[in-house]
C-alpha cells in the first residue's frame, strides 16, 4: 500500500495520507506503528482534538444494551450493528476527521464506510441544503437550526444521524427521507481493523461509518478513536 511504502519519510507519508483522505474520504494504514500510543500516532497525523478538555483518546469497545447509556449507540443497539451515521452530526461544526485504531481486533465485526457526499448529489445538494433538522435532545442547553448539507468555507458538512438528530422543517422531513431511502440501497465499503495499529482516518464531513454486529466470541474487540480537527 501506497502509505506503508512512505514509511520512514514522515513528511511524505502525512502529505500522502490527507492527500489520499481528501481524495477518497478515508485512509487506511494497516499495522501502523502498533509499539506508539494512539495519541502518539494521532498528534503525529494530525491535530487531536480534546473534547471538553478530556483526554483526546477515546476507547470504545462492545456493550451490552442493559449496561450502556441511554441515549448512546451502545444503549440503543448493544451489539447489533449500528446505523450509518456521521460522529457528532447534533454539533454546529462536527470534527472534521476520525481516526479508529486497533487494540484488539476481528475480522468478523468490520468497520463500514459509504460515501455521504456522492450519496448527497444522488439525492440532491439543493434539497439537502434546505434541509433543517436539529439534535434531538438540547446540546448545552440549545437546540440549534442545522442542514444535512452544509457548505463552508471550504469544502461542506454532510451530517446524518438519526439517533442524535431530527427534521425540523418540510424539506427537513422530505431531505430526510430521500437520503433515507437512497442509503438502504447503497453498497457499502468493509474494512478491517483487525490486527493491532490498523488505523483507519475517515473525513467525517464526508463518510457515513457503522460498525458491523457484533458475533460472539468478538465481545473483546476494543478500538481507540481520536478526533483530528486537521490532518498536517
Ligand atoms: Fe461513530
Amino acid at each position: 500500500m501506497e502509505l506503508r511504502r512512505l514509511n520512514g519519510h514522515g513528511l511524505s507519508l502525512t502529505m500522502n495520507l490527507r492527500d489520499q483522505v481528501l481524495e477518497r474520504g478515508y485512509a487506511l494504514m494497516p499495522t501502523w506503528r502498533p509499539e506508539r500510543s494512539a495519541g502518539d500516532v494521532a498528534t503525529s497525523l494530525g491535530e487531536p482534538l480534546s473534547l471538553g478538555g478530556r483526554d483526546p483518546v477515546h476507547a470504545l469497545a462492545p456493550a451490552a444494551k442493559e449496561t450502556s447509556t441511554p441515549n448512546t449507540y451502545s444503549g440503543l443497539y448493544g451489539v447489533q450493528g449500528f446505523p450509518f451515521h456521521t460522529d457528532m452530526a447534533h454539533w454546529r461544526v462536527p470534527p472534521r476527521y476520525l481516526m479508529l485504531r486497533c487494540v484488539v481486533g476481528f475480522r468478523e465485526v468490520p468497520t463500514m464506510l459509504i460515501d455521504g457526499a456522492e450519496l448527497a448529489r444522488e439525492v440532491g445538494l439543493k434539497l439537502l441544503a434546505r434541509a433543517i433538522v436539529r439534535p434531538r435532545r438540547p446540546v448545552l442547553g440549545q437546540l440549534p437550526l442545522l442542514r444535512i448539507y452544509q457548505p463552508m468555507e471550504e469544502g461542506a458538512i454532510l451530517r446524518w444521524d438519526e439517533v442524535f438528530i431530527k427534521p425540523a422543517s418540510r424539506a427537513g422531513d422530505e431531505g430526510s427521507a430521500q437520503f433515507r431511502e437512497m442509503l438502504s440501497h447503497c453498497k457499502y465499503r468493509s474494512i478491517v481493523l483487525a490486527a493491532p495499529g490498523d488505523t483507519l482516518v475517515i473525513d467525517n464531513w464526508r463518510m457515513l461509518h457503522a460498525r458491523a454486529s457484533v458475533p460472539s466470541g468478538c465481545e473483546g474487540r476494543k478500538l481507540e478513536r481520536v478526533y483530528l480537527g486537521r490532518l498536517h
